[in-house]
């Protein structure tokens, strides 16, 4: 089984990355491969750059990490109560991919992260509702709040203890989804 695990941030010491990497070491024996939207840089999307040169290779290789991959744990940066802007560039260019849709009902866990309160659910939200209508196939979700506080830096899991059984719980539970297990 191949877990993809995507933070949705360009930022280098991005707590959405450390958040998804935690998340993915918790399956067991697993092919676990963790990218950032640095791997993905391309320019902006525009009309006319599609028009004239099509697709970037970028946003095709991300599309081929989730063709292959069996789960997808997804972390979302919360910029302005929505996606941040490298991250809504990748989704962008990624479905303008003819005949596949972005997540291609690839079992996923999302999540998000932030320093305050809400932990990011403004845009947990926002790809809770859009994401299904580009193949998402979302089987929990899962926000930490409070990221300071209930992420242990040094050690790089959640310090929280309920936060952490809700996230094993929700590991367990998308481990045993059956199409997964048929493939
Ligand atoms: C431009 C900008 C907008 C932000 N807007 C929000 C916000 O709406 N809600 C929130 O909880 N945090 C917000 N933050 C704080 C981010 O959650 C914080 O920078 C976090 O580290 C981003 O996740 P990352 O480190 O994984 O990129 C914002 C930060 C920036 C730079």
């Amino acid at each position: 089984m191949k877990i993809l695990a995507i933070a949705g941030s360009n930022s280098d010491t991005s707590i959405n990355r450390q958040l998804v990497t935690y998340a993915a070491s918790l399956f067991e024996n697993e092919e676990i491969e963790v990218v950032d939207m640095n791997d993905f840089e391309m320019p902006i999307y525009k009309h006319q750059r599609e028009v004239e040169s099509g697709v970037p290779h970028q946003a095709k290789e991300f599309a081929a990490k989730i063709d292959s991959a069996d789960v997808l744990l997804i972390s979302l940066s919360e910029h302005n109560g929505t996606y941040t802007t490298a991250f809504k560039n990748v989704f962008d260019w990624t479905s303008r991919i003819k005949e596949r849709a972005v997540w291609n009902e690839v079992p996923m866990i999302l999540m998000a992260t932030a320093p305050g309160a809400r932990g990011g659910l403004g845009v947990l939200e926002a790809a809770e509702k859009r994401f299904p209508l580009h193949g998402g196939n979302i089987i929990d979700t899962f926000t930490l709040p409070f990221f300071n506080d209930n992420f242990d830096k040094e050690a790089q899991k959640i310090s929280n203890f309920e936060k952490d059984t809700e996230l094993k719980e929700k590991i367990n539970k998308i481990s045993q989804v059956e199409t997964i297990l048929e493939k």
